[in-house]
């Protein structure tokens, strides 16, 4: 089955497609700097909290690539420019700075076994790309185990787009979709278009389409009542940031969907890695919503649609955990009491899911 690829480390530099295109064209661009990459992030080329966490890594990487430092201790240095540089891009993704806090715990090891700087630039890359193969397996776990909380038949919901392009894997929410179809659980995906930058209508569409995954594009304003007929068995989302407690942010309009699933008795489930949890904040009242532009609201695709007035895009909003049935990861599925199961997983050991 199709699966889109977002992003690739090559000889040349950092390949990725831009998602700001699509679904009309497919156009890739290579990035040979970390301003470049940092760029990329800020403007959407490339979203979606594990893949801008694998794009953080990779603009790390080449950072140190491409350094003119004759010494480590001026590598070090640069380093902590990167990483600032990169860390400013996106605020609610917690993915982004679990990637950077990574790439800054390998320097440390590698740093401490070897002065070589070219050893220690062939080590960062390594680990970059060691980032995309685990997101790529954590995605395929998280598939298996929510695929079990799936229904035989009939319609999920997902928002936003939790897919391939999302994660640099098969995704998250869409992965548990994916993997469930594969079984051969006769799915039809409902995908809200997301307004105001249309991920749903966008991304999503195209990935199930170009999956072969049968679904209906709705507008968001749709949700409340699709959910109300009865004939949708399950909500899967994904996630940019989890709080210890298992409230969790996600894509603008999640929250909403989450109430109306709950007033209408249908299980929400959130799919996320567990690089997605931060544990270091007890709720979800922590988490930092980024502001985006308010002409991504008064434009579709630069065309204006709203007079010249004020216009509020907070990018994401917060799920309170009582609205949550179940989170699933690449190491099981965490239920209430969440700040026990979070915790719990969070330590655990990787283990194999259901196949
Ligand atoms: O602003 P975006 O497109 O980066 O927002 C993406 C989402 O909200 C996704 O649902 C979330 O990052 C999970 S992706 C597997």
């Amino acid at each position: 089955m199709y699966v889109a690829q977002p992003i690739e480390w090559t000889e040349q530099g950092v390949v990725m497609l831009d998602q700001r295109r699509l679904p009309a064209e497919e156009i890739s661009h290579t990035y040979t700097d970390y301003v470049g990459v940092a760029k990329a992030i800020r403007e959407m080329v490339i979203r979606g909290a594990p893949a801008i966490g694998v794009a953080a890594a990779m603009g790390v990487a080449i950072g140190i690539q491409k350094s003119k430092a004759g010494s480590v201790d001026q590598l070090q240095r640069e380093l902590v420019q990167i990483c600032e540089t990169l860390a400013e891009t996106r605020p609610t993704a917690v993915d982004l700075f679990w990637a950077l806090e990574r790439m800054k715990v390998r320097f440390a090891a590698v740093t401490q076994a070897t002065s070589d700087l070219a050893e220690i630039r062939k080590k960062m890359i390594a680990e970059a790309l060691e980032v995309h193969l685990e997101k790529q397996a954590a995605d395929e776990a998280i598939g298996r185990f929510g695929a079990e909380y799936m229904p035989q038949e009939g319609q999920v919901m997902t928002q936003c787009n939790a897919g391939a392009l999302a994660t640099a894997g098969i995704g998250t929410a869409l992965g548990v979709i994916r993997v469930a179809y594969e079984q051969g659980r006769k799915l039809h995906v409902l995908v809200p278009e997301t307004r105001p930058y249309l991920q749903g209508a966008r991304l999503t569409a195209w990935e199930l389409y170009r999956g072969g995954i049968p679904l209906t594009l709705i507008t968001d304003n749709m949700v409340g009542h699709f959910l109300k007929t009865g004939k949708v068995g399950a909500v899967v989302t994904g996630a940019d940031r989890i709080a210890a407690n298992g409230d969790t942010a996600n894509k603008i309009g999640t929250y909403q969907i989450a109430v109306l699933a709950k007033e209408n008795n249908v299980p929400f489930y959130v799919a996320a890695p567990i690089s997605t949890f931060d544990l270091s904040i007890p709720d979800g009242e922590h988490i930092p919503i980024e502001e985006r532009s308010s002409e991504e609201v008064t434009h579709i695709q630069g065309v204006r649609i709203a007079p010249d007035v004020h216009a509020a895009h907070p990018a994401f909003d917060v799920t309170p955990n009582r609205y949550i049935h179940a989170i699933f990861t690449q190491r099981g599925v965490a239920k209430a009491p969440f700040t026990e199961s979070l915790k719990q997983l969070a330590s655990a050991q990787p283990v194999a899911a259901a196949q």
